[in-house]
């Protein structure tokens, strides 16, 4: 047995010997994941399905090879007990192909599959170019895609951007949990087939560049027999998609929006890079609590790089609501409308409607004028910690208005220039808490309106509901 296919194999003919049925989907999906020391969230992250299905589907396949390997088998003891069943010598070639590992879309559904290194290493007919629809995919850093509606437009535009204008530098920012992970994956859903490789890569541990070019490198490097020397080279060698999230957390707190960590600053010369790159299909996606300057800079030159401003959820954020079990549909709008449409705050605010109301909108509605925002409190003071002194106080003074404000009228107190309080409510909307409207010709800035409410319930914390 000297790779993941062959274990596979042993053990579908075992099941198929005692049940009449070959190994399902799932099961070779539990095998490999198993195999490669993944835990079952992990496993149910590549398979696309919910962690309590791997599980079940995880006891029946054990009790099915209990017989074979020893009534006391599980996933932790799955790979030793096959060990001593088999040769060590073999499964220790068993090791070393589990770095080959493949990618393939089985029915929709991604399912990993292992080549043996020496067949794939010689055979110029596997390389991934010529694999037409089976990227290789690494998405172990992503988080798990559960329930998703809407965003079409959004994705229409990122997929013309990215096959159609052939963008190379995609920001996706906007507050946290407007559902920017989401649409992400979703996107990788719909355009796999147009890649050599995907991986997503989280930044919310800092990891400096280097670390990260080593880690895209290994990644690119699995199925080439000769490593590139850098990331750039596997960019315009084969069609990369790479996706990096969080990358808020390489950017200071308490400065204006996007500035980069002391020691971070070669992430931005890295994007600058990849965005010029010409003659490759590759694309790299921010996606991130802030847009960073150079990025505005960039699109601001007309080089390939784009920004997506990702706001409330369309037309069917209701399914939110109904998925949590609210009731009172008429009153649904109101919600939503208060809550901006995001999917998170809904999710959040519609526990707190069962909890206290048995999940009656309007009796929730009933009790009051401000914005309840309870357990939304905690993610509003992120946002607010980042801001920069400037932006607080232009802040303080928006959130005391009722009005959308021009930007040339300063509050008479305010003891900001007027070039500091624009690049402040500039980057507020770099940031996603300011947004703009037109009044007649001129440009009016009011704050998000849940923010706008937190900031006064902490400026008038005995008025919070
Ligand atoms: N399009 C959507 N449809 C339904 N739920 C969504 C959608 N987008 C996001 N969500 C939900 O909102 C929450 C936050 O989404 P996420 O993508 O993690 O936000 P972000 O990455 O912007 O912080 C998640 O629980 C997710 O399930
Ligand atoms: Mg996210």
């Amino acid at each position: 047995m000297n790779n993941i296919e062959d274990v596979l194999q042993w053990a579908d003919s075992l099941i198929f010997d005692k049940t009449g049925k070959p190994l399902t989907p799932i099961q070779e999906a539990i095998l490999t994941g198993v195999l490669q020391q993944q835990k079952y969230p992990q496993i149910a992250q590549t398979f696309k399905c919910s962690e309590s299905h791997v599980k079940k589907e995880g006891s029946k396949l054990w009790e099915k090879l209990r017989e074979e390997l020893g009534e006391d088998l599980n996933k932790l003891n799955f790979r030793s007990k096959l060990e001593k069943k088999h040769s060590v010598s073999q499964l220790s070639q068993l090791g070393h192909c589990l770095l080959q590992v493949d990618n393939v879309n089985i029915g929709g559904q991604f399912i990993q599959t292992i080549k043996d290194p020496q067949t794939r290493s010689h055979s110029p007919a596997e390389s991934p170019q010529n694999q037409e629809r089976s990227p290789i995919i690494d998405l172990t850093d992503a988080p798990e895609l559960l329930s998703f509606y809407d965003r079409i437009s959004e994705l229409s535009t990122l997929k013309q951007w990215i096959l159609q204008a052939r963008t190379r530098l995609i920001t996706i920012y906007g507050l946290s949990g407007i559902g920017k992970s989401a649409i992400a994956l979703k996107l990788i859903e719909e355009i796999q087939t147009e890649f050599d490789y995907i991986i997503w890569r989280s930044l919310s541990n800092t990891p400096t560049l280097s670390t990260l070019q080593i880690e895209l490198k290994q990644f690119f490097s699995r199925s080439q027999q000769t490593p590139l020397p850098t990331v750039i080279d596997y960019f315009r060698a084969s069609r990369c998609l790479v996706i990096l999230d969080d990358v808020q957390n390489i950017f200071t707190s308490g400065q204006l929006a996007g500035q980069y960590l002391a020691g971070y600053e070669d992430y931005g010369k890295f994007f600058k890079q990849l965005a010029n790159l010409s003659h490759h299909h590759s694309c790299l996606i921010l996606v991130s609590w802030e847009k960073s300057r150079e990025i505005a800079t960039l699109e601001a030159e007309n080089r390939p790089a784009r920004t997506l401003h990702l706001k409330g959820l369309g037309e069917q954020t209701g399914e939110i609501l109904r998925e949590k079990g609210l009731i009172d549909e008429e009153k649904w709008t109101e919600l939503i409308t208060i809550y901006q449409s995001h999917p998170c705050w809904l999710n959040i605010i519609a526990t707190t409607i069962i909890e206290l109301f048995n999940g009656s909108v309007s009796r929730f509605l009933a009790e009051g004028n401000d914005i309840f925002l309870g357990d939304l409190e905690p993610l509003l003071e992120y946002h607010l910690e980042r801001l920069s002194e400037s932006e607080k106080q232009v802040s303080y003074g928006l959130a005391s208005q009722a009005e959308a404000v021009d930007i040339s009228q300063q509050p008479a107190d305010n003891a900001l220039s007027k070039s500091e309080s624009w690049k402040a409510i500039q980057s507020l909307a770099r940031r996603g808490l300011v947004e703009k409207v037109q009044v007649g010709a001129r440009s009016h800035f009011h704050l998000n309106p849940v923010f706008k409410a937190y900031i006064q319930s902490k400026f008038n914390p005995l008025k919070t509901k």
